[in-house]
């Protein structure tokens, strides 16, 4: 077992976890993972739909550690009840639909900012230690309303470092790029045309390009980043970049490639590490951690250093981490592989 491995085992050794959207991509995978590899006592599910909540516990059926509680994130007086008895939160529930939120804006707002409010407040009133709220990277310099609504949560997640007084209760963020074949997203989009027999697909714009994580690999970075918190961070893998175009050909190779223009929010790019924020930028070997640009009157932490004994460093003047100036890009040949696990 890895020392990170081990470090995690313990610290999950007999804890409560609460998973907001615990029946979504995310929560799904995080759930099962925890549940197959750690001691866990005991696991929520915190969403709001009693199908998909129903579906899940047919999955899960031999698992005794699991619960599941209906609530929604924009009710806090649900929250405080299903925290008590919480030891770690991971909030994944969102609103995550780019065109949804641009025609719906203050509902995208309820869930994704409102919500976020409320899981500060419930951590506060009851006895959770460690909350990580999961971000992506339309928040970073965001042009539509779904990452300015992520990125007003990644702030109030930091500054609810703030409120903890003395405590044992800290707040991180982990941001990444989009995740190969989660729900909504470009691949079983893809796929289901390819599979009701359509010989072109549409391309956005053929110079776009993405981050690509796969949902291990989130699952993993969040579990990692919950023992290496100091409290305030904003975590951002360094992962690969595909451009959509070879996504396309390794996906149907004979189609023909159909440029549709770019959507109402869509950026050809995505930010993961703004420009603007080059001076809270730390580099380590495999993620960068933008540290808080306020100083927490409770914590005096160095961010240069994580609570596992890392060591980054600040990056370079007006240094961007973005999917198009990303060193690393995956091949066709590489897109056809992972595909096949997706
Ligand atoms: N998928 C990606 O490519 C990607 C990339 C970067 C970051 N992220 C972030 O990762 C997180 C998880 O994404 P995902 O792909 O797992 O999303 P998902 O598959 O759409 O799942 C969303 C989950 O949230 C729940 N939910 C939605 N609104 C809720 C509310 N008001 N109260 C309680 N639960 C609610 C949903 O269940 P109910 O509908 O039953 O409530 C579902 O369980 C999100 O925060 C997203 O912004 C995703």
């Amino acid at each position: 077992m890895s020392d990170i491995e081990s470090k995690i085992t313990e610290f999950l050794k007999d804890k409560t976890i609460l998973v907001t959207g615990g029946t979504g991509s995310f929560g799904k995978k995080f759930i099962r993972t925890v549940l197959e590899r750690y001691p866990v006592k005991k696991v929520i599910v915190y969403s709001r739909d009693e199908l998909k909540q129903f579906e899940m516990q047919q999955m899960f059926k031999n698992e005794s550690r699991l619960r599941f509680f209906i609530g929604d994130v924009r009710d806090k007086e649900r929250l405080y009840l299903a925290f008590r008895g919480v030891d770690i939160v991971i909030h994944a529930a969102a609103i995550k639909q780019v065109p949804a939120a641009e025609y719906n804006p203050m509902e995208c707002i309820k869930t994704n900012i409102n919500g976020a409010e409320n899981i500060i407040e419930a951590s506060l009133y009851t006895n959770v230690q460690r909350v990580i709220a999961l971000s992506t990277d339309k928040a970073a310099n965001p042009i539509n309303l779904y990452g300015a609504t992520k990125l007003c949560s990644d702030k109030i997640f930091v500054a609810g470092n703030n409120l903890v007084g003395d405590r044992n209760l800290r707040f991180s963020v982990v941001r990444y790029g989009n995740v190969a074949g989660s729900r909504g997203s470009v691949v079983p989009f893809f796929r289901n045309l390819i599979n009701n027999g359509a010989t072109e697909l549409p391309i956005t714009d053929e110079n776009m390009t993405r981050f690509w994580i796969t949902l291990e690999q989130g699952v993993q970075f969040v579990l990692n980043n919950l023992v290496r918190m100091h409290g305030g961070e904003v975590f951002v893998p360094k992962i690969p970049s595909i451009r959509i175009v070879d996504l396309a050909t390794a996906m149907a190779p004979n189609a023909k490639q159909n440029i549709i223009g770019i959507r109402p929010g869509e950026k050809i790019h995505e930010v993961m590490c703004p420009r603007d924020d080059f001076q809270h930028t730390i580099e380590f070997d495999n993620f960068f951690i933008l540290k808080p640009s306020i100083v927490f009157s409770n914590i005096d932490a160095d961010f240069t250093t994580t609570a596992l004994g890392e060591k980054g460093k600040l990056v370079e003047p007006n240094f961007e981490y973005n999917s198009f100036n990303n060193p690393h890009y995956l091949t066709v040949e590489e897109l056809v592989e992972l595909n096949k696990h997706v």
